[in-house]
């Protein structure tokens, strides 16, 4: 987040795990900017996830593009937090994360293993769109790993305000923001640990979306339905209490 006294140069962060550094956000490339919350110019890091995001939607996009910001969407205190890549053109248009057709089908598994998004708290880890025009269609490019690099400290600091008891990893760039370096998903997929929080790696549903056989997507959905059973089961066992 822009924190205009705190914010570090840009360096790579790629293995340092998710809360250890301040934010890089709209520092490398733009001019620090002032933070104003509740109408005053302040310094000071955001204390309620109201202010993080007030900070967030006045931020300029890295990449110039999108029309806003996508905030989390959720309440503070949700146990499971779902971090997915960045908004895609439906959110973008709509200003709200996971409501286009990976939204549409994360729903669906999700009320399949028995969690209620309205109770979860969802939230990307870039925060604005990122797409290359052709036509009339936007089409969505992948973050890089510097643009992901860019939002962590915002990110850090949304999970720190929400507090989740489990934060789910959904994807490689969720990964890379949570965990601090690529993780091979087939590899990595299941329980993990972020920097000290509890975490589950799983694939991002746009994934599934666009698995061109209608047996292998079948069998890759029901794969994703198991693992939001496992992480239902996950938070409410022993260790996610602890990590209260
Ligand atoms: N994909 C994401 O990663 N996030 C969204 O909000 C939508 C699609």
């Amino acid at each position: 987040m822009p924190e205009p006294n705190s914010m570090p140069r840009a360096r790579n962060s790629s293995t340092a795990p998710l809360n250890s550094r301040r934010p890089q956000a709209p520092s490398a490339r733009q001019s620090r900017p002032t933070v104003t919350i509740s109408g005053t110019a302040s310094q000071e890091s955001p204390r309620t996830l109201l202010e993080l995001n007030r900070a967030i939607s006045a931020a300029r996009p890295l990449v110039p593009g999108a029309m806003h910001a996508v905030l989390g969407e959720g309440p503070v205190g949700a146990a499971i937090a779902f971090v997915g890549e960045q908004p895609g053109d439906q959110e973008d248009l709509q200003g709200r994360p996971f409501v286009g057709p990976a939204g549409q089908l994360l729903n669906r598994a999700m009320s399949e293993a028995g969690i209620d998004r309205n109770r979860s708290y969802l939230t990307n880890a870039v925060k604005h769109f990122k797409f290359e025009q052709r036509g009339k269609r936007r089409i969505h490019q992948k973050p890089t790993a510097g643009e992901v690099r860019h939002y962590r400290w915002w990110l850090d600091k949304e999970l720190t305000l929400v507090h989740p008891r489990l934060i789910v990893a959904l994807g490689a760039t969720a990964v890379l923001a949570l965990a601090g370096k690529a993780l091979p998903i087939a590899r990595f997929r299941g329980k993990a640990d972020f920097a000290g929080r509890l975490g589950y790696i799983t694939v991002h549903p746009s994934f599934l979306l666009r698995i061109p056989d209608a047996e292998a997507k079948r069998q890759a959905y029901e794969g994703f339905v198991a693992d939001l059973r496992a992480i239902r089961a996950l938070v409410r066992s022993p260790i996610a209490r602890q990590a209260l």
